[in-house]
Parts: C-alpha cells; structure tokens; sequence
C-alpha cells in the first residue's frame, strides 16, 4: 500500500533538483505565461505536494533508476502494449496474468488507457472524464497500485497514457463549463459563433475526416461553438491558460505517484493551438514538454516521458530536445515502422534503408521504441521527397499500399480494413494485425499450407527486424503468438464506426497455449521471438549505443546493417522479397551465424525468401 510520507519537509534531493533547474523553468515559464508570478509560484509548490505526497519505495525505486540512468538503452529491455480488458479483463487480472508476461520477455508493460471514460464516448479511453480514478469496470487506483509494486519486483516498468490534448466532455471542468461557468470554460477553446472556428478550418487538417469531420463542435447548452479536435466528445484543453498547464502536470505527477514508470504524452504535438497555422508542431508545444519533463526530474526522477508523435520524420526528432536539454527520453520510430509495412508492400528496401541511414546518423543518447503495429492505425506518413526520384506519386502510392495491404492486389495474401478514408486527398490509413498484414490469415481460411509458411516467415523475418534495432522493442499483444484480426466489432454498433477494433480483440488465452507447440502457427511464431529476444540479450551489439551503420548489397531486395560495440559486430540482414536473392558485400572477414553457429562469409550469401540472419564477428583486443 501506498506509504505517504506527510507533514515533511522535502528533502534535499528534492531541493538540489529543484535549484538545479528553477532558472531554467521559471525562465520557460515567464516566457510563456507571459511572467505570471502567481501561477509560477502554484506551479512551484505544486512541485512540492507532488513530492511529498509520494511513497518512499518510489523514492527508493527513483534512485535505483536515477544511479543507473541508461537502464532503458540496454539490450534487455522489450515491451508490450495491451489493452487491461481485452488482456485479462482487470487491472487485477492483469496481475494474476504477470507470469506469462514475465516469460514473454516483457519488463516495460503498456497498459492502454484505463481512466474513467464514458461508454460508447470513449476512443478506446482516450476521452478520460476523471484523471484520478480507474474506469470501475477496470478496478481501482489500488489496484493499480498493487500492479505497480508487483512489476517493479519483477523489474517491469509500467508506461500508461496521459491523454492532456483533451478531457472527455464528461470531465468536471467540462461539465462545469456546460453549465456556463465561465472560469471552466476558460480551461478549453469556447467561440460565441463560428467565425473564428471557420478561420481555423481553413489551415488545421482534420485527424479523423470520416469518423468525425471538422475541428469543432456546437455546444448546445451554452449555445456555443467548442474545439474538439479528435472526436466531438473530446474538449480541446487551452494550455494558453496557467491553470491548464499546473493542473495537468499535476494529473500527471499524480499517475506517477501511482507507480507509473513511463508517461506516454499522448497526441504530443497538438497542444498549442494558434489561428492560422495547422495547430501542430507550435513552438510553445516544445517548452511545455521541456517543464514537464523538469517537472518529473524534480518530484519522480526515475520517470521517463514517451511522446506520441505520429508525425512526418523531420518533425518527430525534435521532441527528443537537445542532449542537454532533453524533452521526451522516447519517441516511437513511427517512420520506421510505415517505412518497413511500404516495404513487404514493395519487396523494395531503398526507402527503408534511407530511413535507417537518417536514424543511425542521430545521436545515441536518442532512444526510440520500435514497433511493428499498435492499437492505431497504419498512416502513410512516408519521406515521398525521396520517393519522387523513383516515380513514385504521394497519393497514388498511399493507394497502392491500401490495396496491397487490403489483398486486392495480385500477389498480396494480407487482410487489412482501411481507417478514415479521405477520398478528397486520397489519404486513408490502414489497420489489421501483423499476422493478417503479413498473410496469415487468408493462407489459413484458404488451408493453403504453403502460403501460410511464407505468412509466418514474413511475420518472423519483422520480428527479427524490429529486435535489430536499437531502442526497445515493443510488441502488440497477440503479435507473440501470430493472433489474426477481429471481425466481431463490425457487429458492435459503438464499434463498427471505427476500424481500429479490427486489430484490438480478445486476446485468446485458448490460442496462447499453443505457443509451446512448434507445429502451430502460435508456437512457430511465439519460440522465434523468444529466440531473438534470448540472442539479443546475450550480444552488447544490440545495445541501444552501439554504431550502426548500413552495409551495401547491391541487391535492392535485401537490406543489411551492422552494429558494433566492445569488440563485437553484428551483421543483420532481411531478405524482403519472397523469392531467393544472393548478396555481395565488402565484408571480407568470416562470421558466424548466432542462431545456427555455422561459420559464413559475407562477402557473397544467399538468402532465402523472407531469410534473416544475425552474423556475427568477434574482434581481439
Ligand atoms: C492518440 C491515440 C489514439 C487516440 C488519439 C486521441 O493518437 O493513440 O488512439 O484516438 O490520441 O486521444
């Protein structure tokens, strides 16, 4: 249970921190707030609460994790993403289901959103009307608690969602501001006609142009017009107000007192509106990362900030700050991701190793997670400047790959839906599972035993590729065992509306069983991870500091890295075509094959379709 330490003073590492970063904060603050001393000073006392409020085994866990800062670049860490209800229906069940988490690797676990959120006007949770209370069909703060304690003897960080672009409509302020006070409705963008609005309209893009159009909504009860950006339930927070920004921090520092290890910022770059421009990426968004990031550094330093920044790529680095002044410590390698799905569409890899080329270049105190699908959706948010030298045209493509990932192209055996199809820009998103992208699915409706070992040999050769990356690796409950997409939420009349339920079903405990049955599509898919994740734990390659480096093949096929540290190199190649493709390389030296010890050179190798292989080379002091 919660152990509060009351009526103290905090100590002096609290103080230290706080010194140490008070020019810095009250200069971001002043600057923004426009030099309100009275909201600095909440804000600042606010700090205090905070830490004072917090248990001593997280004060303890703090500096554990603050003496050993690195602990999330090693090549120990890999993730899981899942929804509590879906997974084992509670926050308790979640708990009891701690073992099979454990033996699946997992030590950084994505809990998806499990605030209070009403039904039916939800997104998936993503529209919380109390940030302080468990969803009761969920559990309680308790057991989320008790969750906590659990993971970190287990070594398991917790990562949950603080969803601070928007409340639900739900939500006291909210309600408040229904009811015309006028001090809540300060608290979000409230116009008394749609002049305003209509301006905004003319340059913000829309995020979900079929399931819920345009930027704002008409606020019956007050008979006005109210930002909702995402979906009209979800109220717009105006962060130009102090109040805002101190009461949210405060919401988050909360959750971390709660034993949350990783906040995942949700919807990051929409949190500072200004008329005129697309409302993303402002530079005010970027100072108010940095004082929350400060913010944990002073009351939980053992915290680290995930930015959700499903952005094109030359605006999704700098959220990482600079290496002295960090905003987020992770980011997801979203463009890596679409990158690689473009990839298995093409059997094409130039794009891919482009985008490797502009990763590897960064620095490595930058961590991404890596991932091959979450509970979104797909978006093609690919670098189309350097498709063009190829002929290859934005909208056209994005068609190309809805289709390809739908199977309605010839050759292709992946399942997917599409997600807000835009059909003025062309511009729909795509959904499905990995194993139903990957062929899965259509080989085994067919019983075509042969298309399905290519489906599963794809589905490991991503695996493989997302375990060569450096940063953390983060699987999508169900992925370890190959699960398939779920139809039944066409038939759901809250659901059907919205794709994503395509590949946020059940999770099927009948199924996990199989996973230690290597005939099965589970148990093929399942030891493969495990073997990958065991191989990558064993090699300091992996680490997320070692060099990387792309290594030419001559084949456009097959894309081909190395990695280095402490004497060992590692060579990862993917052959993405599903046909058989030799290589050549510059690789003068002979290697060894980590899965089958086989001694190989690699200045000439075949592979074959969907073949992966970690080579590797050790150098003598
Ligand atoms: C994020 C979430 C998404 C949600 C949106 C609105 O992008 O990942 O699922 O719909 O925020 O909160």
């Amino acid at each position: 249970m919660k152990k509060t330490v009351e009526n103290k003073k905090p100590n002096t590492g609290f103080k230290k921190r706080f010194n140490k970063y008070f020019d810095e904060l009250k200069w971001l603050y002043f600057e923004i707030y426009k030099n309100d001393e009275n909201a600095f000073d909440f804000f600042c006392k606010m700090l205090e609460r905070m830490y004072l409020e917090r248990a001593e085994d997280l004060k303890a866990w703090d500096k554990k994790r603050t003496k050993d800062s690195g602990w999330y670049k090693d090549n120990k860490r890999e993730g899981m993403l899942l929804y509590v209800d879906n997974f084992a229906d509670t926050v308790k069940g979640v708990q009891e289901h701690l073992d099979y988490l454990d033996e699946t690797g997992v030590n950084y676990l994505h809990l998806m959103p499990l605030l209070e959120s009403p039904e039916g006007r939800s997104d998936g949770g993503y529209a919380v009307s109390d940030f302080r209370k468990v969803d009761p069909k969920l559990g309680t703060m308790d057991d989320l608690l008790a969750l906590s304690e659990e993971c970190h003897k287990k070594d398991i960080s917790i990562c949950l969602d603080f969803v601070m672009n928007h409340t639900s409509e739900d939500h006291i302020w909210a309600k408040s501001a229904k009811a015309g006070d006028r001090t809540a409705q300060e608290r979000y963008f409230f116009f008394d006609d749609w002049r305003v609005p209509n301006e905004f309209e003319k340059t913000v893009p829309q995020v979900f142009p079929t399931t819920a159009p345009g930027n704002f909504t008409w606020c019956p009860e007050v008979g006005k017009v109210v930002m909702t950006t995402f979906y009209p339930y979800q109220w717009d927070l105006n962060y130009r107000n102090p109040t805002v920004f101190n009461d949210m921090t405060e919401n988050m520092l909360f959750l971390c007192n709660q034993g949350v290890d990783i906040v995942r910022l949700d919807a990051t770059p929409y949190i500072w509106k200004t008329p005129g421009t697309t409302c993303r990426n402002l530079p005010e968004v970027h100072t108010l990362v940095r004082m929350m990031k400060i913010a944990a550094e002073i009351v939980c330093p053992g915290t680290l900030l995930l930015g959700e920044v499903v952005m094109e790529p030359k605006e999704v680095v700098p959220y990482f700050g600079t290496v002295e002044k960090p905003e987020c410590d992770l980011l997801y390698n979203v463009t890596t991701m679409a990158s690689l799905w473009h990839t298995v569409a093409t059997h094409d890899t130039r794009l891919l190793q482009h985008q490797l080329y502009s990763t590897f270049s960064l620095p490595k105190e930058y961590v991404f997670l890596n991932y091959l699908r979450c509970h979104d959706d797909i978006g093609w948010g690919l670098d189309y400047n350097y498709l063009e030298q190829f002929g290859v045209e934005e909208v056209n493509h994005k068609k190309y790959l809805n289709d390809f990932f739908r199977g309605y192209i010839y050759g292709s055996e992946a399942r997917g839906e599409l997600y807000n199809d835009d059909p003025t820009l062309g511009d729909a998103r795509l959904c499905g599972t990995t194993a139903s992208l990957s062929g899965i699915e259509a080989a085994e409706y067919e019983r075509d035993e042969i298309k399905k070992e290519t489906g599963i040999k794809l589905d490991i050769m991503l695996h493989a590729f997302l375990f060569s990356l450096s940063g953390i690796p983060v699987l999508y409950s169900g992925d370890e065992i190959g699960q398939l997409n779920d139809y039944t939420y066409h038939e759901d009349p809250l659901r059907r509306e919205d794709s994503r339920y395509l590949h946020r079903g059940k999770f099927s405990w009948e199924d996990a069983k199989k996973k230690t049955n290597k005939k099965t599509r589970e148990g093929r898919i399942y030891s493969a991870i495990r073997d990958l994740r065991e191989m990558r734990k064993k090699h300091k390659a992996f680490f997320a500091e070692a060099d990387t480096w792309l290594i030419p093949t001559g084949n456009d096929c097959v894309v081909a890295f190395g990695r280095y540290f402490e004497n060992e190199k590692v060579i990862c190649m993917f052959n993405f075509s599903n046909m058989q493709q030799r290589i050549y390389t510059a690789e003068q030296e002979e290697y060894k094959d980590l899965f089958t010890n086989e001694k190989i050179k690699a200045d000439c190798v075949d592979l074959q379709p969907y073949e992966y292989r970690w080579i590797a080379l050790k150098y003598k002091n």
